[in-house]
């Protein structure tokens, strides 16, 4: 019942309106805002105060906030292979594989802990862990000695999604739980919060308490773009914010989410990043041509690059799309614009994302049924008359093309080039 923000009010336990039906991917359940009743009550004086408190909150909480997610967060999360059969040796053996299989060497950083972590409160109402995480700090010590770093997963709402303990009413409680035990990254997720009131002051509570804890934690607010996420996340400290629904192993629903993110571009940059969700590269449902469209629009998206496979046991063919350095420098690009699609003709699409050096990732993407022609004009992508031209997947210098470069793309695949 803490939750009373000074210009809104929202009652509380009215609806739990999202939740699981099963493991990963089997579909969240949304009623949006089902009996929600909001009363804005308009003071002058603590509009005053508010406005004071952002403005002192963007003085000191940006510049430190400018030193996270300069460029899209890399890592691996446990949701999409493992959902709620997460524990402590499976989080390790990742953190093991990621060094052990070169991901580490490549940029993938952050390890996640998504949701059914968590067990009870205590007496005094900190969370503790279920028997699943034994020892959480010893188990980011662990992940720090290898070079690595940690992430936790709550819900503004009273329960997860999952169904497990959320941090309503135990924003500052959760926030300094976790610094204790040295987090470094939160995924905030919305469930049960979701016909509880404006999010918007919800997800700036989190921050203040992440804040107020002086131990620099990455943002990622996951609302599913509800509410137009992406108008205001970084105003509530964001570092990444999702724009959409769950991710699903198929090709269709890794297509709806990547290529509907046209649009979001001028919203994201270093610091504050559309999120089009997760990896699900290496998971077995899409072909390797599919799973290379995947990992390149999240490139070109400069998305951050979660991989939710299990790192474990995953293929050569898995480990060669995760990890070819050429095509995560796009996505990582000092510059950090996020492209957009250039042409569209019918199921063929181009799409260009600018880089630093002044050259241009460029995708070529069939989304029909059967291989055909795609054409990039290298004037569309603000290049000249000609250009030279790389393949990123075979590595292979193309040599100097004259007002366009066409390429056979394969049924659902891409072929993703740098222009200069
Ligand atoms: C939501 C999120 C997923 C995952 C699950 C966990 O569905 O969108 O990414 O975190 O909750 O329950």
């Amino acid at each position: 019942m803490e939750w009373r923000g000074t210009e809104t009010e929202v009652p509380y336990g009215l609806t739990s309106t999202r939740g699981h039906r099963g493991g990963a991917n089997t579909g969240p359940v949304f009623v949006l805002g089902r009996g929600t009743r909001m009363k804005i009550t308009r003071h002058y004086f603590p509009i005053l105060l508010s406005f004071l408190t952002l403005f002192s909150w963007g003085g000191v909480g940006r510049a430190q906030d400018s030193m996270l997610a300069r460029t899209p967060p890399m890592g691996w999360n446990s949701w999409n292979h493992f959902a709620c059969d997460v524990s402590a040796p499976v989080v390790r053996a990742q953190a093991d594989a990621l060094v052990t299989t070169g991901m580490k060497s490549v940029g993938y950083t952050y390890i996640l802990i998504d949701d059914c972590w968590q067990g009870t409160r205590d007496d005094a109402g900190y969370i503790r862990p279920n028997a699943k995480f034994p020892d959480m700090k010893a188990l980011a010590d662990y992940i720090h000695g290898k070079g690595l770093k940690i992430g936790i997963y709550s819900s503004p709402g009273p329960k997860t999604c999952g169904g497990y303990e959320g941090s309503y009413g135990h924003e500052e409680q959760d926030a300094q739980t976790y610094a204790t035990w040295g987090m470094d990254y939160l995924k905030y997720d919305l469930c049960s919060y979701d016909g509880m009131g404006d999010q918007i002051p919800a997800y700036r509570k989190m921050n203040d308490a992440l804040k107020k804890t002086g131990r620099p934690l990455v943002y990622a607010l996951c609302q599913y773009g509800m509410q137009k996420g992406w108008e205001w996340a970084a105003s509530v400290g964001g570092n990444l914010w999702r724009t959409d629904d769950d991710i699903r192993d198929n090709y269709f629903s890794m297509a709806e989410l990547g290529f509907g993110q046209s649009g979001l571009e001028r919203f994201a940059g270093p610091g504050h990043w559309n999120d089009p969700d997760m990896l699900e590269i290496g998971n077995g449902g899409m072909t390797d041509d599919e799973y290379r469209t995947h990992m390149s629009l999240w490139c070109i998206l400069a998305a951050p690059l979660i991989a939710g496979n299990n790192v474990v046991s995953m293929s050569a063919a898995t480990k060669a799309i995760l990890t070819n350095p050429e095509v995560i420098a796009i996505d990582q690009d000092p510059l950090g614009v996020q492209g957009h699609r250039v042409t569209q003709e019918g199921p063929l699409e181009v799409w260009m994302k600018p880089l630093e050096d002044g050259s241009k990732a460029v995708g070529l993407f069939n989304r029909g049924w059967g291989a055909m022609p795609v054409a990039v004009n290298f004037r569309d992508i603000g290049l000249g008359d000609s250009a030279n031209v790389r393949n990123l997947w075979t590595g292979k210098d193309l040599g100097r093309f004259q007002g366009t470069y066409t390429v056979l793309v394969p049924q659902h695949g891409v072929v993703l080039i740098r222009a200069k």
